[in-house]
């Protein structure tokens, strides 16, 4: 029987089943033809989000900022950048998301401001040893006239993760020299952080992504790391001089304590750590979810799939919580064109380095289309990346003079970073921009986005489009009241299957030759337009059995 006890808890814990639709607003909808997306534009895409069938959008960060870093270097917390709009327009986008019954996550970067930020100003122009300079980390350097930086630590994006001051001394920033990371030993810098929380659900938010989760908390003895890192990967130590430290979940629990003031908001972790300690960011006085990037790293294999998939499952359910699952987001190479390459190719090397002929596109979005209908019917919240279900490919030859990404320059041009996966949406198949806005975009899209325009795709049901509305909306009606899951009812070493309470089966056929589905099984959606009855290689079926 359902009590109203449990109708209540299922409505404050909205996000557990939810299909979250992140926007990287640069690169959305344009709606002054100034070439960068704004939130006008996001506004005017609002009512193709609620017919897609995805419960609420997460939007990149839209704060002042000089854009070093997409955004993630904010200058000001409390307002959005002058070329996205105004707070009016962002109070107007999340009454009109809540109209259409969509939620409205932000992204909030606590480890770094931008160095434009007021904080940091200040602390630069302040005497050595201004209690302003302790909101960051700003220190002696090492050597007779410190002139060496304190630590060896690595910068993600490249070089070393201390710059120097005219005053001689050296600030930390873990990603672009004009991001200088937060002193969260610091109180004013934790009392900051819960009121800009504060600030963003008074205005209307219901949740937040939270940036470099597993940050934040420094070893201030600042030792030596003794190594290099790639982007975003070296946070699997835990207790890594500056990655996953035990302390960095007192400031979680202290914003969580903040969310739980306003009853149903939540928020959602981007923490790359080891998958035994993904759990411990998601427990009950903690962060409401965590991406399992485990799952968006797996190769398309179905024994390492099953084992990365399995593994969330359990680990999340080992502290009451359910597993948050995505295939691509706005850092990573699209999804599409990583299932194309062969197995175990470095993607961030490959964008740079090749040989791109290794590349079979095709292949990339056959499976990209059964690997939703995977991820969809899985127990959990689920993110959807902007362009991915109109199969977007990763534009991984736009022209090196034109690339943004700080990761470009700071690498010394060793590796292309992110922008191949931030091209502007196209939304019709011909026009200025592909209808992304009245004028060419901030980057250019080849010819081929033509084809895989929403205007191309909208009511063509062999289109991978018409693919995720109707598994969304099945997902929606069928597939979300119970987070069980039944393994290998296909007992096949080749197929990778479960069963959902009410008995729909997902199997996923990863072998090298036709699967057939048991006897009398109705099939409910089928990866494959071409879906006759057997199951092709690289595809999805969800059925009845
Ligand atoms: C964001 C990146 C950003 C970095 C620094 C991340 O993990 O997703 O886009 O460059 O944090 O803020």
């Amino acid at each position: 029987m359902i009590t109203f006890g449990t109708l209540v808890q299922m409505s404050d814990q909205w996000w557990r089943n939810a299909v979250i639709y992140q926007v990287y607003i640069r690169s959305f909808a344009d709606a002054n033809g100034d070439g960068t997306g704004d939130i006008n534009g996001i506004r005017s895409k609002l009512p193709y989000l609620a017919e897609l069938g995805v419960n609420g959008l997460w939007v990149n960060p839209w704060y002042a900022s000089p854009l070093n870093d997409g955004g993630y270097d904010v200058a000001d917390y409390r307002d959005i950048e002058p070329s996205y709009g105004t707070l009016d327009d962002a109070k107007a986008m999340i009454a009109e998301a809540h109209e259409l019954g969509l939620k409205v996550l932000v992204d909030l970067v606590p480890n770094h401001t931008s160095n434009e930020h007021e904080w940091f100003q200040q602390a630069i122009a302040a005497p050595i040893g201004d209690p302003s300079r302790d909101r960051y980390h700003i220190r002696p350097g090492r050597g007779i006239d410190g002139s060496e930086p304190p630590t060896d630590w690595i910068a993600v994006f490249g070089g070393s993760a201390w710059e120097q001051l005219d005053d001689g001394e050296w600030y930390l920033h873990l990603f672009d020299t004009s991001q200088p990371d937060l002193n969260w030993t610091n109180t004013e810098v934790q009392e900051e952080f819960q009121d800009i929380f504060r600030f963003w659900c008074e205005l209307g938010a219901d949740g937040f992504r939270v940036d470099v989760a597993h940050g934040l908390a420094k070893d201030m003895s600042f030792p030596d790391a003794g190594e290099a890192a790639e982007l975003l990967s070296n946070a699997k130590t835990p207790n890594h001089p500056y990655w996953d430290r035990d302390d960095v979940h007192e400031y979680i629990r202290q914003w969580r304590a903040v969310l739980d003031e306003y009853g149903d908001r939540m928020m959602v972790a981007e923490a790359w750590v080891a998958p035994d300690r993904a759990p411990m960011y998601i427990r009950p006085d903690e962060y409401h979810q965590t991406f399992a990037f485990d799952f968006l790293d797996s190769n398309w294999d179905r024994d390492e799939m099953r084992a990365r998939v399995a593994k969330v499952i359990e680990t999340t359910a080992s502290v009451d919580s359910v597993p948050t699952w995505t295939l691509s987001n706005h850092d990573v190479v699209r999804h599409a064109t990583r299932y194309g390459l062969p197995k175990g190719t470095p993607w961030r090397k490959w964008l740079l380095d090749g040989p791109h002929d290794q590349l079979d596109a095709e292949l990339g979005l056959r499976r990209a289309r059964a690997a939703v209908l995977l991820m969809l019917a899985l127990p959990g919240g689920v993110y959807l990346y902007q362009g991915e279900e109109l199969g977007l490919p990763e534009v991984y030859d736009l022209p090196l003079d034109i690339l943004d990404d700080p990761v470009w320059r700071l690498s010394g041009n060793t590796s292309k970073g992110r922008d191949g996966c931030r091209v502007p949406i196209p939304w019709a198949a011909s026009g200025p921009s592909l209808g992304f806005g009245a004028n060419d975009g901030w980057l250019p899209q080849p010819e081929f986005f033509s084809e895989f325009s929403m205007e191309a795709q909208q009511g063509d049901p062999r289109s991978i489009l018409e693919l995720y509305r109707s598994a969304l909306s099945f997902r929606t009606d069928q597939l979300t009241s119970d987070p069980e899951i039944t393994w290998d009812p296909a007992a096949s070493p080749e197929v990778l299957s479960f069963e959902r309470p009410g008995g729909l089966q997902c199997w996923v056929n990863f072998g090298p030759g036709p699967v057939e589905l048991p006897e009398g099984a109705t099939v409910v959606l089928a990866s494959d337009p071409d879906f006759s009855g057997q199951m092709a290689t690289d595809t999805a079926v969800w059925f009845w059995a």
